[in-house]
């Protein structure tokens, strides 16, 4: 699909026009389409509400000969969100009206005082995420009529638009990367895999350095999670360091990195601690975190943000073969705790100790890492939210304004002394799951404490409930489908840093 500006000229198949609950944007509206929408609005036939739309064929309003109407609520408050999920909601009835081209006027979209390239950076956002589907492994699919052009109509295509669209193509663009690697079934995406697509995908992306760790060199590292994890299966681990160096080489002052660490389970079966057959097919997000990671560096690398970013991935699957670990058993980390396994299935925490260490060992401005780590946040925040559990005010306030500027939802949960009691040991310095059972994501957060350098900032995130299935909530998802959550947060935060 294709995103551009385009003067007003040429005669389109379709055209979109956004509409807020108190009306059209009438400046600039013709007569006959004010006159349409308002009786359209009297008869309740359309309501603008937000993710409401309506397609009118033939109803030749201007040039084109389709008119979409898509709502976007009270006008007072619809923000860059807001037309991210208008802009999805457009594409999905696009999509299903078989409709290839369209034109959005943008002149119509200016409601509040909205920045104009935040606006056209929003709305390219929600067009190129809808439009994203994994389709790879379905042949007759793969044609499948889809939207082929968006045309910006409407307004002078200025230096400051023309960036807010490419920025929004390169945020999308990384998080539909991003989807892509964890939509993969587990079989097709192993951690040797993730981590060639990796080096393929940063191969002569400046600034960008990619190392892979495989079985016997994470042995010589000492991770001991990583290998204990992934022992019952015939799948070898990866450890993938991705380092972008955005600042200048003659700088003055060493600038501390920034370091995001992912999760990257290609397959979570449970190990021994036998997952459920329900669902299971699931498990193959449990990679998520990783993803995240690798869409944020992606995207911050070709934004050519001045920073300096370390992305650390632990890459395994967790499998029951005969070599697997086993409930009981101990495992020592890369920073010489000793971690007693009470469930294998409480595995991810165990394989982020190792690189939770590793990223301390490298002195970073802050360690944020991402995971699919508790079931337990689908019951506390369900599919929207994702968990921020961290004890530092400050990176606290950062990830939520670092959240509310790219449309992303986070909500801050507990972590204190009492859950660090409950994740006590009797053979080992820290066990793998709580005495209690209960705080189930807490308590995981306070065991990835154990490996993170007490003076270094850091912020766990739980996307266990956000990382994929979110279509019910956001238009710009698919049904059974990874979200590409955090990229843009992460692309957010990164920015914060940039002097
Ligand atoms: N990958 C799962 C967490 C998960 C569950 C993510 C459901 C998405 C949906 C993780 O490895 C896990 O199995 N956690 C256990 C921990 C428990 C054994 C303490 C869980 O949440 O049940
Ligand atoms: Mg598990
Ligand atoms: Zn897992």
């Amino acid at each position: 699909m294709r995103l551009s500006f385009q003067e007003a000229s040429e005669s389109c198949s379709c055209v979109i026009v956004m509409v807020s609950k108190r009306g059209l944007n009438k400046k600039n509206a013709s007569s006959a389409l004010v006159r349409l929408n308002e009786n359209l609005m009297q008869e309740k036939i359309f309501q603008a509400e937000k993710g409401e739309s309506l397609f009118l064929p033939y109803s030749r309003i201007g040039k084109s000969k389709h008119l979409l109407l898509v709502g976007l609520g009270d006008a007072e408050q619809v923000d860059g969100e807001g037309f991210r999920q208008a802009a999805g909601v457009a594409y999905r009835n696009l999509e299903s009206n078989s409709i290839p081209n369209a034109e959005l006027d943008l002149s119509m979209c200016f409601f509040n005082s909205e920045k104009p390239s935040s606006l056209v950076r929003a709305l390219t956002e929600g067009f190129m995420l809808a439009h994203y589907n994994f389709l790879d492994l379905k042949e007759k699919q793969k044609n499948k009529k889809s939207v082929k052009n968006i045309f910006f109509t409407g307004v002078a295509p200025s230096k400051e638009l023309k960036a807010g669209l490419e920025e929004g193509k390169v945020l999308s663009k990384s998080t539909n990367f991003a989807r892509f690697l964890a939509d993969s079934p587990s079989n097709l995406m192993t951690p040797v895999v993730l981590a060639q697509e990796v080096q393929n995908k940063f191969r002569g992306v400046k600034g960008v350095k990619v190392s892979v760790w495989n079985k016997e060199r994470i042995k010589k590292e000492k991770m001991g999670g990583v290998l204990g994890v992934s022992a019952g299966s015939s799948q070898e681990p990866r450890v993938i360091i991705i380092e972008y160096k955005g600042t200048g080489q003659n700088s003055v002052k060493k600038n501390k990195s920034l370091c995001f660490v992912g999760k990257g389970l290609t397959f979570d079966s449970g190990g021994i601690s036998l997952k459920p057959a329900k669902n299971m097919d699931e498990m193959k997000f449990d990679m998520c975190g990783s993803v995240a990671v690798i869409g944020a560096l992606l995207a911050i690398a070709h934004l050519k943000l001045k920073v300096d970013v370390i992305g650390l991935i632990g890459a395994s699957e967790n499998m029951p073969g005969a070599a697997a670990i086993k409930p009981g058993d101990v495992l020592t980390a890369r920073n010489g705790k000793t971690m007693e396994v009470l469930n294998t299935d409480a595995e991810g925490r165990l394989v982020l100790a190792d690189i939770l260490s590793f990223a301390s060992e490298q002195n970073p401005e802050f360690i944020v890492d991402v995971a699919t780590l508790t079931g337990a946040m689908n019951y506390s925040l369900g599919n929207i939210y994702t968990g921020v559990f961290t004890r530092s005010q400050k990176m606290k306030e950062q990830i939520i304004s670092a959240a509310e500027n790219s449309g992303e939802k986070v909500w801050p949960l507990p972590l204190n002394d009492f859950h660090v009691k409950d994740i006590k040991s009797k053979v080992a310095d820290v066990a793998n799951i709580s005495s209690t059972g209960l705080a189930g994501s807490s308590t995981a957060a306070a065991f990835l404490e154990h490996f993170v350098n007490k003076s270094i900032p850091w912020v766990h995130l739980d996307i266990a409930g956000t990382a994929n299935d979110v279509s019910s909530r956001l238009p710009y998802c698919r049904p059974k489908s990874a979200s590409g959550v955090m990229v843009r947060t992460f692309v957010e935060l990164a920015r914060q840093y940039v002097r």
